[in-house]
């Protein structure tokens, strides 16, 4: 049976909760799954691997570029696929020629309605994954996920408040709210599934 490992990071949990209803998904669907925080197990022996993020400032976190940038030769060897959460993404995905999947949940996908310009851009699928993307050259991810996630700026630590409060007023797409949606989540991870069997 395949093996797949699935890590991710999380900071406030949004995106631990995407990892673990993919991982019951797959699960469902026969395949035998790993489940860990970022850092903890590397791909090595795996058959797969699907990453997981949460978008901060546009692009995946630290701890992720280091897991990608450390991993580069295993996952080059194996398939790959990648999960983000963030609170507003604009679909660009003809520009990007990639297998993206945006959660139905996101508003008018290719309208963002920002008040300062810079932010619809950097607000893009293709810029989220630009970084990514450079340091993960030879990589063909099977699939890229955006789900919408959960945000509630008084739990964030001050700093990430004064982020978040910022990016509301510039971008009023982010709200507070938990937007996490099941069933597309499980769409996403059932079509995975069947490519990962199979591929
Ligand atoms: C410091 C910070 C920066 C963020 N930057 C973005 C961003 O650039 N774009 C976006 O759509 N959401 C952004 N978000 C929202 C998060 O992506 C969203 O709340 C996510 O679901 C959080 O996942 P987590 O609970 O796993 O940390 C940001 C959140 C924080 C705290």
């Amino acid at each position: 049976m395949k093996k797949i490992l699935i890590t991710y990071d999380s900071g406030y949990g949004a995106t631990a909760d995407v990892a673990k209803t993919i991982a019951e998904k797959l699960t469902g669907e026969g395949l035998n799954v790993d489940l860990c925080i970022v850092g903890s197990k590397d791909p090595v022996g795996y058959d797969a691997a699907i990453v997981g993020s949460p978008i901060r400032l546009s692009q995946c976190t630290p701890k992720i570029k280091k897991f990608l940038k450390t991993n580069h030769s295993a996952l080059s060897h194996i398939q790959v696929a990648f999960f983000f959460t963030c609170m507003c993404v604009t679909n660009n995905e003809s520009e990007l020629e990639l297998p993206l999947y945006i959660d139905p949940g996101f508003n008018n996908p290719n309208q963002p309605r920002a008040r300062i310009k810079l932010m619809e851009d950097n607000h893009a699928a293709s810029y989220y994954l630009k970084y990514i993307l450079k340091i993960t050259p030879g990589i063909s991810p099977l699939s890229i996920s955006f789900f919408k996630g959960r945000l509630n700026t008084s739990k964030l630590s001050m700093f990430h408040r004064l982020i978040m409060r910022f990016a509301m007023f510039a971008l009023p797409e982010i709200q507070n709210g938990d937007y996490l949606n099941k069933a597309a989540i499980r769409d996403w991870a059932g079509r995975l599934a069947t490519r990962l069997k199979f591929g």
